[in-house]
């Protein structure tokens, strides 16, 4: 596996495969890698003759800098896991690589980008599909790996995809759990013991409320997530909102869709940590 820095030689690897006939992954993260990252980047493996793994802090999606300060840096690790699965590049640019100068674009696909992180971290999905795009123009990749954890992200990356015609397969793979229960994330990393015991209600919850929903309204099943996880000391739902799986638009009635999502985001512990996850209550086979 090489470690790449710059575009130049990340455009020069990437055209060597290319004339090799290999098909392209690219899996785009911002470092900080765990089982999660590894689930796509196998997947990647699997379905391309290459994978590119990005690893990148990317500054333009933190409506809080304090935020950014605080995200876990670890390309060592990331390298070591990264090579270990056999991804054939591993894209670890400077932020002037990428920004050098200000990227003034701006992306907009409502309601995709407006409703629930949209209107909690503005300014978010315009930077996640800045940085997005310049990997997908970089790399031209064949498919680009994302994970449903960000269930929001996905969307709007395929309202993107669609608005600027890139020649790409998004693919979306499942939340990987601690046996727990806990979804993976890099921010699990800032709890204390307690609060990952305290954390564990919201997949709890989540999970509960699939069973409730069978005999409960659409209303009552949000209500439900939302009360269940308040009752617990150190827990604070920001937002809970059950909606259609593509277009993210709120729904009232469970018939109003075939695809349902429930997606949530809580405040745990003292500082506080933000952590997000989301449910299935009706998938498209
Ligand atoms: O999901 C992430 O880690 C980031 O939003 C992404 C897609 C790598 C863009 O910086």
């Amino acid at each position: 596996m090489k470690i790449l820095h710059t575009i130049e030689e990340l455009k020069a690897a990437v055209s060597t495969f290319k004339s090799e006939g290999k098909k392209v992954g690219l899996v785009p993260t911002m470092g900080a890698l765990h089982e999660g990252h590894a689930s796509l980047i196998r997947r990647s493996v699997a379905e391309n003759g290459a994978t590119v793994v990005s690893d990148f802090v990317n500054p333009t999606q933190f409506n809080d800098k304090k935020d950014l300060e605080k995200y876990p840096h670890t390309l060592d690790a990331d390298s070591k896991l990264v090579e270990s699965i056999g991804a054939d590049i591993l894209f670890a640019p400077e932020v002037s690589e990428m920004y050098p100068e200000p990227d003034t674009r701006h992306f907009s696909y409502p309601p995709t980008d407006e409703v629930m992180e949209g209107m909690f971290r503005p300014g978010h999905f315009n930077g996640v599909c800045q940085i997005v795009s310049k990997l997908f123009m970089i790399v031209e990749p064949d498919r680009a790996y994302f994970g449903e954890k960000d269930f929001q992200q996905i969307a709007v990356i395929k309202a993107m995809v669609a608005d600027q015609q890139y020649p790409l397969e998004i693919v979306p793979c499942p939340i990987v759990r601690e046996k727990d229960g806990l979804a993976l994330s890099s921010r699990n990393s800032l709890l204390s013991d307690d609060e990952r015991k305290i954390a564990l209600n919201i997949s709890r919850s989540l999970f509960a409320s699939v069973y409730y929903a069978k005999d409960h309204t659409l209303a009552e099943t949000r209500e439900y997530v939302i009360s269940n996880i308040n009752s617990v000391d150190g827990l604070e739902v920001q937002y809970y909102e059950i909606v259609d799986g593509d277009s993210l638009k709120s729904l009232e009635n469970w018939d109003d869709s075939d695809y349902v999502v429930g997606c949530v985001t809580v405040f745990c512990g003292s500082i506080p940590v933000r952590l997000i996850d989301n449910v299935k209550y009706k998938t498209r086979s």
